[in-house]
């Protein structure tokens, strides 16, 4: 008998057409959700919160997909419980992550999404956009991971100096991964000029950056977060750009996705992107055929390459 495949969220057609080439039955969008008794397999991204009460109804289900890197949207102790297994894709969307990084922290330190709305309203104010140069300056990431370490070759190749705080990498791995470890989170946000987020969102990270961390930041730095919503208190950013200790931020991820225009989103010294990062043609293709790879392998029985639970 055919598998069938709940997509509750849109994956690109490659991934979709590997499925049904092997026979598999595709049921998409919401009607994936109205159809949770019969589904074998699910497949999300980061819009379906996989709740304790679908995987109750969901009796048949033998594996969660994840086609992306974060699983902070799925219930893990409940797919625990329940026996159901929990991929994801963490390789696809390095590369796509780390550039979006990049031109977030080009954008914020240069103005340049103000700046071309500035033009589009016919005005020509170059004194109004004074920038802040990259090169030279010090980049510290909070985590140093597979997307950290992208980050970290593209800000050396940049002329940035990085220092990373990790406290899940022994400091020679961090080193290997082309960055000065650093041993506390006051000491990163002590010295970089630059702060970039690569951490999952988990009880731990959450609020991160909030009142007091963000106080440890040097006045008139950057801070870019394209990895969880959640680990920066948003209220304590709003007044740290407030008070010019940030003096600028680029968001790709919120707390409530979509924010709507908060104070945050239209704050005039942040440049906020609508959960892009890992959305380019090449990324997404990948990590759809690799989610249905791996689905399917768990379907079949095979080994798994990326099981979370
Ligand atoms: C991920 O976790 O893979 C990224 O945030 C991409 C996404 O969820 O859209």
């Amino acid at each position: 008998m055919a598998y069938v495949i709940g997509i509750a969220d849109p994956l690109h057609d490659a991934g979709l057409e590997w499925l049904r080439t092997r026979g598999a039955q595709l049921i998409e969008g919401d009607a994936a959700l109205d159809a949770l008794p019969h589904l074998d397999a699910l497949i999300v991204r980061s819009r379906t919160k996989v709740t304790r009460e679908m995987l109750q109804q969901a009796t048949r289900l033998k594996v969660v997909g994840r086609a992306g890197v974060g699983v902070d949207n799925i219930d893990l102790d409940a797919a625990r419980e329940r026996g159901v297994i929990v991929v994801n894709a963490p390789q696809a969307t390095t590369e796509a992550v780390a550039e979006h990084t990049i031109a977030l922290m080009f954008a914020a330190a240069r103005h340049i999404p103000q700046a071309d709305a500035s033009m589009k309203q016919g005005r020509w104010e170059k004194k109004r956009f004074l920038g802040l140069e990259l090169q030279g300056r010090v980049l510290g990431l909070i985590g140093i991971g597979r997307i950290g370490a992208a980050v970290a070759r593209r800000a050396r190749g940049l002329g940035m100096y990085v220092l990373a705080y990790d406290p899940y990498l022994p400091a020679g791995v961090i080193a290997e991964r082309g960055a000065e470890p650093v041993p506390t989170l006051e000491a990163l946000l002590n010295r970089a000029d630059v702060v970039s987020i690569h951490v999952p969102l988990t009880e731990e990270t959450r609020h991160l950056l909030n009142r007091e961390t963000l106080a440890w930041m040097k006045p008139g730095s950057i801070l870019i977060c394209t990895a969880r919503g959640g680990v920066i208190e948003e209220e304590a950013l709003l007044e740290a750009l407030e008070e010019g200790r940030v003096y600028a931020a680029g968001l790709d991820v919120f707390e409530h996705e979509p924010p709507g225009a908060t104070r945050l989103v239209t704050h005039p010294r942040v440049v906020a992107t609508p959960h892009i990062a890992a959305q380019t043609q090449e990324a997404q293709r990948r990590v759809a055929l690799d989610i249905a790879a791996e689905v399917w392998n768990a379907l079949e029985g095979g080994s798994l390459r990326w099981r979370v639970v």
